[in-house]
């Protein structure tokens, strides 16, 4: 993994069609997230934002297409080998185990994904937890944390797998203003110190708008549009499909 992050490969998706049953939830989808940069990836409940990152990271099994980081085509492999090529994930729904302290679930998942020691667990997880801020909730159980909170938590749990890329599905999903505002420095802080690719699903947009290098709008399971947040606002389809016309302003 560490050879991952040294050879600076992109993450690459190309053609993903994802079907289920009778419905079509990706149909041909390509993006590429190079390391340092945020792409955003939006649109409207349903158009297939988790599917793809579901897709990406081995959770769900892909109809048809690629993936690949730099020259290694993950496709089809499980989720557990992909996290070890350095592409790690958040959920929609946070997913800590309540009972354990911040900074166990922080080393648990720098084990789980790529095999650490214990002692290598514990220094990843006290840089994880100073990158985002959290060092003062270590020894808090999980369970009795805020919504913001948990978010961050889950985020450092990400960071401590050393990744090149984080998949972040809706972290701004449920935090209040005040939570958001502390979220988008943060995630910027990461891009530039960790140096990993970021792509975030999010409907907020001062989050999106604001940290975001490129954007990628979904319409049920299609592009429908890719660009600059600049460009991307100003978007007719983007803004029929989803933004609506006070947010293009
Ligand atoms: N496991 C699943 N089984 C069947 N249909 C699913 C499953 N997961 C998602 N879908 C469907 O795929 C489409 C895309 O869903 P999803 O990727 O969750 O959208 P988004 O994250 O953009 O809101 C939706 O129509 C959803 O109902
Ligand atoms: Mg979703």
């Amino acid at each position: 993994m560490i050879e991952a992050v040294a050879q600076a490969p992109d993450l690459v998706a190309r053609d993903v069609v994802k079907d289920f049953a009778g419905l079509r939830a990706l149909d041909g989808v390509s993006f590429t997230l190079r390391r340092g940069e945020v792409l955003g990836l939006i649109g409207p409940n349903g158009s297939g934002k988790t599917t793809l990152i579901n897709v990406v990271t081995g959770l769900l099994r892909i109809t048809s297409g690629e993936v690949k980081v730099g020259a290694t085509d993950i496709t089809g492999w499980q989720p557990y080998r992909i996290a070890r090529t350095g592409v790690a994930r958040t959920f929609q729904v946070v997913k800590l185990f309540k009972d354990f302290t911040v900074r166990e679930n922080v080393e648990v998942a720098a084990i789980s994904a790529t095999g650490a020691s214990r002692a290598e667990a514990r220094e990843r997880a006290a840089a994880a937890l100073a990158q985002i801020g959290i060092e003062h909730l270590a020894d808090l159980t999980a369970g009795v944390l805020p919504q913001g909170e948990e978010r961050r938590v889950e985020i450092a749990r990400a960071l401590a797998t050393n990744p090149a890329f984080i998949l972040l599905d809706e972290p701004g999903a449920g935090l209040n203003d005040a939570e958001i505002e502390v979220l988008l420095p943060t995630l910027d802080r990461v891009r530039r110190e960790v140096g990993c690719g970021i792509l975030i699903v999010d409907h907020d947009m001062r989050l999106i708008m604001g940290l975001c290098d490129r954007i990628h709008v979904l319409s049920y399971g299609e592009t429908i549009a890719e660009g600059t947040p600049d460009e991307v606002r100003v978007s007719p389809a983007v803004i029929e499909a989803y933004l609506g016309a006070e947010v293009a302003g």
